[in-house]
């Protein structure tokens, strides 16, 4: 039986994906932590406070629970790692490392996420390729490409079954968002809601590539079951979903609430948002592993505002 140690739980993916893997492998084999304590959707389980920079702690804590499968997903994200940078590079490295390392030295598999952001200004915008130019501009952009770098090195001179999967902006409503450019997608929902109004910190065009929680919780889920020869690209995989700008939801969103106003008020996540792709190519994800998502646009919105709404009347 598989010990599965989730790195990053209180976050917005770990927060969906910890209760995804408790309801498959029974809640006693998956061991949630984090530097925060734990949230309430996940508090019913075993849970560590780990701060996974400190490797010591971290083979402790494997040593521990006989752990054999890691997901890390501990990181700071594009537009907070932009005011850290130094802070930012040193986490996402070194907690990677950490992890990478514990793969060489016996946990059999770790999954580690990286992201649309490896792309750059210098990348092509539309349908972007698995293996394309990559000259990330942000920090998190480059740590996640030396991330990348550093996964294919691991599996390749060490035998580290590491599988990784570049996330577009993902939108879920169980927990928050940590501080990515692809944030308004979320926040939007809860302003239409809570307020009836929006302000927008990206332009009204700015089309992202984009994906429902439910999405990625299945992608990461199915690329960690998949047999080992199917996962060839030990680097990390294009995975696709939907592509929509800030108008393109206010245009759904406004359909159940008419009343509902949005202002466009770019900040400086507008010049991160602009130096990546619109639409990305998943060709290799969906020929290896079978990768297909379930949610387009509309159906994304309706479940988002179907369980806020349940929510939020439910807290008044
Ligand atoms: N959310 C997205 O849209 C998105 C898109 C692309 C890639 N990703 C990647 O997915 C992963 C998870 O993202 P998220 O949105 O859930 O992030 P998040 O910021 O919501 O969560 C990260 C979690 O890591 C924890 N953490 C930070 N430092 C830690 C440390 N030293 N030790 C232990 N825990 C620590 C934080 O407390 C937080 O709970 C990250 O690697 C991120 O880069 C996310």
């Amino acid at each position: 039986m598989d010990k599965i140690l989730v790195i990053g739980a209180c976050g917005q993916l770990g927060t969906e994906l910890t209760l995804k893997l408790r309801e498959l492998f029974g809640t006693e084999n998956v061991i949630a932590s984090d530097l925060r304590e734990a949230a309430d959707l996940i508090k019913d389980g075993p849970f560590e406070s780990l701060d996974v920079m400190n490797k010591e702690a971290l083979d402790a804590l494997i040593a521990k629970h006989q752990i054999t499968q890691i997901y890390h997903l501990a990181a700071i994200l594009s537009a907070k790692g932009e005011q850290n940078p130094k802070f930012a590079w040193d986490l996402n490295m070194t907690s990677l490392l950490n992890v990478l390392e514990a793969g060489k030295n016996g946990v059999s598999k770790i999954y580690w996420p990286s992201s649309i952001a490896v792309f750059g200004p210098g990348t092509p915008k539309t349908k972007t390729p698995q293996n394309t130019v990559m000259d990330p501009n942000t920090v998190y952009g480059i740590s996640k490409l030396a991330g990348e770098r550093w996964c294919e090195w691991y599996h390749q001179k060490h035998g580290v079954d590491v599988r990784s999967i570049r996330y577009p902006g993902l939108i879920g409503y169980k927990a928050q968002p940590g501080g990515g450019t692809t944030d308004y997608a979320v926040d939007i929902f809860w302003k239409a809601i809570l307020e009836g109004n929006y302000d927008c910190f990206l332009k009204e065009d700015s089309l992202l590539p984009m994906m429902y929680m439910d999405d990625a919780v299945k992608a990461t889920i199915d690329i960690m079951q998949a047999d080992a020869q199917q996962v060839k690209v030990r680097s990390s995989y294009n995975v696709s979903a939907i592509s929509f700008s800030p108008a393109m939801i206010y245009d759904e969103i406004v359909k159940r609430y008419p009343d509902f106003k949005i202002n466009y008020a770019p900040d400086f996540r507008q010049q991160i948002a602009d130096s990546w792709p619109n639409s990305i190519d998943d060709t290799e994800a969906r020929s290896d592993w079978q990768w297909k998502p379930d949610f387009d646009l509309k159906k994304m919105v309706d479940t988002m505002l179907d369980n806020l709404e349940s929510i939020l009347v439910t807290a008044k």
